[in-house]
């Protein structure tokens, strides 16, 4: 069998019962460990579970997944996945190869940043597409998510924007020279993400983005519980907060849509920076809670 598992969110025990019983009948059992990071190091994992994990960066997964799947018609592999395997990950190509080796698959489910961003009080029902913002270079800034963002502002929705993770990842110089030499890992975090959304508004000066009016909500650490953070601010605000704010990684942001209940400006408002979180609810989104 190969199973593909939820590890959740936070720590070693947020995976669910029936997680953790596959795992312990596992031969060989991978962490993916690019698309999302847990709160806590991989030997308490391998503590709690009973097993050594053998990592799987984006190559092994996505092109050398064979490897992995070698002898999961014999015996039981798992490959674990942060959070959810569906929950803003494509996973579905290694479920796909193993069922075209005729090797029986089964996923196992959990959080996901998809669904725990509820936890700042907006309704799920009324976000629109999510995008990822990745990282700018200097010569390459991609701003297409502006235009996802305008169109679920255009419905009112509310837009979850993911933030760029970059491990394993090799310079410039080193691709160019076939060096495999890889660069520390980077987590983006909402201050840039934000001063990388005021430059796109700068240029396309649309107004989707406008920093005093367009309301956002940070999210840190979501799951984590007392090293959970939410801020709800204007852009502008949340880019001005220190850094420390936020605290480490990992970060997502939500820019608020129109259709917003007055029970949910102020459910938020027990984030909010200041008194601003309201104003800008009631003279700019017409919401109001009194
Ligand atoms: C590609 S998604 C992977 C999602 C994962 N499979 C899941 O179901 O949660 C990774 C991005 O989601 C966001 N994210 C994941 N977990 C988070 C958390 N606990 N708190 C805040 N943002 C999170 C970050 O923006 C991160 O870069």
């Amino acid at each position: 069998m190969f199973y593909l598992i939820g590890l959740g969110l936070c720590d070693e025990k947020d995976i669910t019962i029936k997680g953790l019983e596959a795992i312990k009948g596992c031969s060989r059992v991978y962490l993916e460990a690019y698309t999302s990071i847990l709160m806590i190091e991989q030997s308490k994992l391998e503590e709690f579970y009973g097993k050594t994990l053998i990592v799987a960066d984006r190559d092994t997964v996505e092109t050398d997944s064979d490897a992995i799947l070698d002898g999961a018609d014999q015996v039981d592999v798992a490959l674990l996945i942060v959070g959810d395997p569906f929950g803003a990950t494509t996973h579905a190509d290694i479920l796909l190869r193993a069922r075209a080796r005729g090797i029986p698959t089964e996923v196992i489910h959990n959080a996901s940043i998809m669904n725990a961003v509820g936890a700042c009080g907006l309704q799920l029902y009324n976000f629109g597409q999510a995008v990822s913002l990745v990282f700018f270079t200097e010569n390459w800034k991609p701003d297409s998510f502006y235009d996802r963002v305008a169109e679920n502002r255009r419905l009112g929705m509310h837009t979850l924007l993911l933030l760029d993770i970059k491990v394993k990842e090799q310079s410039e110089e080193n691709l160019a020279r076939g060096r495999k030499i890889y660069e520390p890992p980077r987590y983006m975090s909402i201050p840039l993400a934000i001063s990388q959304l005021c430059e796109v508004e700068a240029t396309r000066k649309e107004g989707i983005l406008d920093p005093e009016s367009t309301l956002a909500i940070s999210m840190s650490r979501v799951g984590g519980g007392s090293q959970q953070r939410i801020v709800a601010g204007t852009l502008s605000q949340l880019g001005k907060q220190d850094p420390e704010v936020y605290g480490p990684p990992l970060h997502s942001l939500i820019i608020v849509g129109k259709r917003l209940h007055p029970l949910e400006v102020e459910y938020a408002n027990s984030f909010a920076i200041d008194e601003t979180w309201k104003r800008v609810a009631k003279d700019v989104y017409g919401v109001s809670d009194e």
